[in-house]
């Protein structure tokens, strides 16, 4: 290769990497604002990336539907700060990730009662 062509394709290259950070950058979870509500809590935090924009489900993770048949309220908050945990001592849990080949992340980012107010939103659906 000339040497301006190896110096383009590595320019090239390069602005790929930082297109790539970027848009990985962009699917991150934010903050959600005080006094967020759950839907917003849920929106800020990309819960729909795995779960569909009102829990309905994809091919990455689950629908979130009829929690509250299975779930407390405690429970879930708990849940949602240490999913990996819960899965180790749940079998129902255990067979759910075995069926996704991504797994969730632990949302301990969130306060408590933060994720009391999403968990209750949860429990709704
Ligand atoms: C990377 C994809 C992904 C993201 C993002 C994600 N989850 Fe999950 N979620 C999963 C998968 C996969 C499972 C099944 C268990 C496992 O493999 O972890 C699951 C399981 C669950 C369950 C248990 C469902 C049941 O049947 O008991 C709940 C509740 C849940 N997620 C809520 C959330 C919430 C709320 C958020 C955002 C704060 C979230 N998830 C973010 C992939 C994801």
């Amino acid at each position: 290769m000339r040497p301006h062509a190896l110096a383009l394709s590595r320019f090239a290259g390069g602005l790929a990497l930082v297109l790539a950070l970027v848009l990985a950058a962009c699917s991150l979870r934010r903050d959600p604002p005080p006094g967020a509500n759950g839907q917003e809590i849920y929106a800020y935090q990309n819960c729909h990336n795995c779960h569909g924009r009102l829990g309905e489900g994809s091919s990455l993770g689950p629908p979130l539907r009829n929690l509250a048949q299975i779930w407390k309220l405690d429970d879930l908050t708990d849940y949602l700060a240490d999913p990996r945990g819960w899965i180790e001592r749940v079998p129902r849990l255990k067979k759910l990730d075995e069926h996704f080949s991504g797994n969730m992340g632990s949302y301990a980012n969130l306060d408590r009662e933060q994720r009391r107010v999403l968990a209750a939103w949860l429990l709704e659906l």
